[in-house]
């Protein structure tokens, strides 16, 4: 082995470290992705010939490993505690006056807060910058050993030594939690049900699931990510403050949340609560509460610590998102692929603010898992914008009158067989065209994210089926106006309104054309990257299963799914008939039609004229961001009612701000207002 070889190795796992770092942590890729696979690939290709060389550091080695046979233990250099909790501002001030009762001051104590992540706690042992073991918390002093798993999360760095040499302990206990973001926990859910497996209840189940494979493979194509808050040992690295800390960790490379309120007294530290929790559902990803934690380190240690918990730190939770009520009946849905799902129907309750009245129970070994049954008392949540769901029964409160479920043997809309394959978790109503599954086709067609076809809403397209006017989608189009007025609850005016937006909708892009398709294993992001690399429809169509499979995110069993798809003819047909109804696929070029793109806009104080959710869907469609907090990257900040801190930051840091009149006039007349 040449000297030229190693080097080149050298130089190469050090480039691809750093441009991972900028990429996955930072967000802020250095090259381009194809210099980057350039770099990935001639560090394959050397280490290939080289396979002595081969280093579990190599940022090659992050696809997994074989299967273990059980995990190993690892007992924590310095235990993990857990946290007390607050439900109310009260407790938080009782917390601040406990800390300075303890500590004798009259003075005010400065605490750092951050975002408290719903997900599983790890530990990462770097010995002289590497990588050596990672384990999850456990019981706090002993945890199980997840280093194989942990190793393909593209946030953990494998080594610091890259990164800062000069500044590499010889070990280094890094704290973080470990979660899965909530876009691509449903993108998850999704490719799982549609594989016949059982979805997950919530992020947090699917990321602590993911941690606990014995097959690492199967980890390294789950959605994890990291956010670091603390240390445990860490030799010869000297801090005064926990806001120090997550600066260095920073600074070496780790993943920390960029919302954190530095040093701050309690008094500001509810403000920060209370934007985050307004705030909330804006964020990629879920967040249960915050922490609080003392910021000088020499009071944390006067502090000390309880039985398991620090007396220096307390968790402020948000408003649960459990609450318990009673199911009325179960029923079963066809959804678009045939695929039945029990739904509970519950006496209406508010769970975190919002009246839930239906909950999914995914499918019959949920169920069973579960023990739900009619008239049962259940605990529901609401996770994030995940469907609600039944957490478990409250077995207490049986009365003996409760009814178990049974899977119907016929599909309750359309009297086909139900089957159930082997190794498959969903039962399917097995014809294609059965009412519901059209229906639900059509509805899929006309939503957001594909067609997006105002007013074509559920009980419309119920009529437009079962009264025989529509029996695909491509039936949509040559809609008369006189077909859709004679409906109920539909005057010529709502007729009028829903043929102008039929009309509207015509326009589309190649990514939305293809999502609206409905094709098996293709959501809104499969079909962003089919059209990013096909840029015609007729391309796509004409793709062999060779050209999809070289795609980076595409698999055997997508592309099976779209070849097969385009084989069909009534598949094709459709297609034709769509088109010759006037519908265009604009080409992919950015800016066409989204003038707000680069733009960035933060939200803050109550709207009056629209919700926050719909301003930023607004926001969003015209290619603008919206993002929770205010940087120098903000492009407006819009002030609402009672805005918070955020408005202040921005008038601090020189970003423009918009009322709400100007930002309902930068939505109807974006191309004025786009930087
Ligand atoms: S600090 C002694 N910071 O919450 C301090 N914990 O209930 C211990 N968690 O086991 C933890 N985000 O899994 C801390 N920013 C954060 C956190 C956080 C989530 C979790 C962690 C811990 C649990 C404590």
């Amino acid at each position: 082995m040449s000297d030229d070889i190693r080097k080149r190795l050298s130089e190469l796992r050090q480039a691809l470290h750093r441009h991972n770092y900028f990429y996955y942590v930072l967000d802020e890729p250095e090259i381009s992705d194809v210099e980057y696979d350039r770099l990935m690939q001639e560090l394959i290709a050397l280490e290939t010939e080289h396979p002595e060389m081969v280093k579990p550091d190599s940022p090659t080695q992050r696809v997994g490993a074989p299967p273990l046979e059980k995990f190993e233990t690892m007992a924590h250099t310095i235990p993990m505690l857990s946290l007390e909790n607050a439900f109310g501002e009260e407790e938080v001030l009782a917390f601040d006056q406990r800390v300075r009762r303890f500590l004798k001051t009259d003075s005010p104590v400065l605490y750092t807060a951050e975002p408290k992540m719903d997900g599983v706690a790890v530990e990462l042992v770097y010995e002289n910058g590497r990588l050596v073991d990672a384990s999850t918390r456990g019981d706090g002093y002993t945890g199980e050993l997840i280093t194989l798993n942990v190793r393909t999360i593209k946030t953990v760095p494998l080594a610091i030594l890259e990164m800062v040499p000069e500044r590499v302990p010889s070990r280094l206990e890094v704290r973080g939690e470990v979660f899965i973001p909530i876009e691509p926990f449903k993108q998850l859910n999704e490719e799982r049900l549609d594989k016949g497996e059982p979805a997950f209840a919530n992020p947090r189940n699917a990321a602590a699931g993911s941690l606990r494979q014995l097959d690492s493979t199967i980890t390294a194509k789950r959605p994890l990510d990291i956010f670091c808050y603390g240390v445990g040992m860490a030799t010869g690295l000297e801090f005064a403050s926990h806001w120090e800390i997550l600066q260095a960790l920073k600074g070496l490379g780790f993943r920390v949340n960029p919302h954190i309120k530095p040093r701050a007294r309690i008094e500001e530290i509810l403000v920060y609560y209370r934007d985050l929790l307004d705030s909330r559902h804006e964020f990629p990803y879920e967040m249960d509460g915050i922490v609080i934690k003392v910021d000088d380190l020499g009071l944390q240690a006067r502090l000390g610590e309880k039985s398991r918990s620090p007396r220096w730190a307390m968790a402020y939770k948000f408003p649960a998102t459990q609450e318990t009520t009673r199911v009325l009946k179960i029923d079963v849905q066809v959804g678009r692929t045939g695929a039945l799902t029990p739904v509970a129907h519950l006496e209406p309750v508010s769970v975190g603010g919002v009246t839930v009245s239906r909950a999914t129970l995914h499918n019959e070994d949920e169920i069973k898992k579960k023990g739900v049954r009619t008239g049962d008392t259940v605990l529901v949540q609401r996770a994030g914008d995940v469907i609600p769901e039944v957490v478990k029964v409250i077995t207490a409160k049986r009365t003996g009158v409760e009814q178990p479920f049974r899977m119907p043997a016929t599909c309750p809309v359309c009297g086909a067989k139900v089957i159930r394959l082997e190794q498959e978790a969903v039962s399917r109503c097995v014809n294609a065209n059965c009412r519901a599954q059209i229906k639900e086709r059509i509805k899929h067609f006309a939503s957001k994210g594909a067609f997006d076809i105002d007013g074509l809403g559920d009980k419309l397209v119920g009529q437009l089926v079962d009264k025989g006017l529509v029996k695909s989608y491509a039936d949509l189009f040559v809609l008369e106006k006189a077909n859709i007025a004679g409906l109920e609850r539909m005057g010529g005016k709502s007729a009028q309104n829903l043929m102008d937006a039929m009309e509207r909708s015509k326009q589309t892009s190649l990514a939305r054309f293809v999502y609206a398709l409905g094709i098996r294993h293709v959501g809104e992001h499969i079909a962003q990257v089919l059209a990013r690399r096909f840029k015609a429809l007729n391309t796509l169509m004409s793709a062999t299963a060779d050209d999809l499979i070289a795609i980076d995110e595409i698999g055997p069993q997508v592309s099976e799914s779209v070849i097969a798809f385009f084989d069909h003819r009534e598949n094709r047909e459709n297609i034709s008939r769509i088109l010759d109804a006037g519908v265009r696929i604009e080409t992919e070029e950015a800016g066409a039609q989204e003038p707000l793109a680069g733009n960035t806009f933060v939200l803050t104080g109550a709207l009056e004229s629209t919700t926050r959710s719909q301003a930023k869907a607004r926001i969003e469609a015209l290619g603008g961001r919206v993002s929770p907090s205010v940087s120098r990257k903000t492009t407006y900040v819009v002030a609402g009612k009672d805005p918070g801190s955020k408005l202040d930051k921005a008038k601090q840091i020189g970003i423009k701000i918009l009322d709400e009149k100007g930002l309902i006039e930068c939505l109807e007349d974006p191309t004025a207002f786009s930087h």
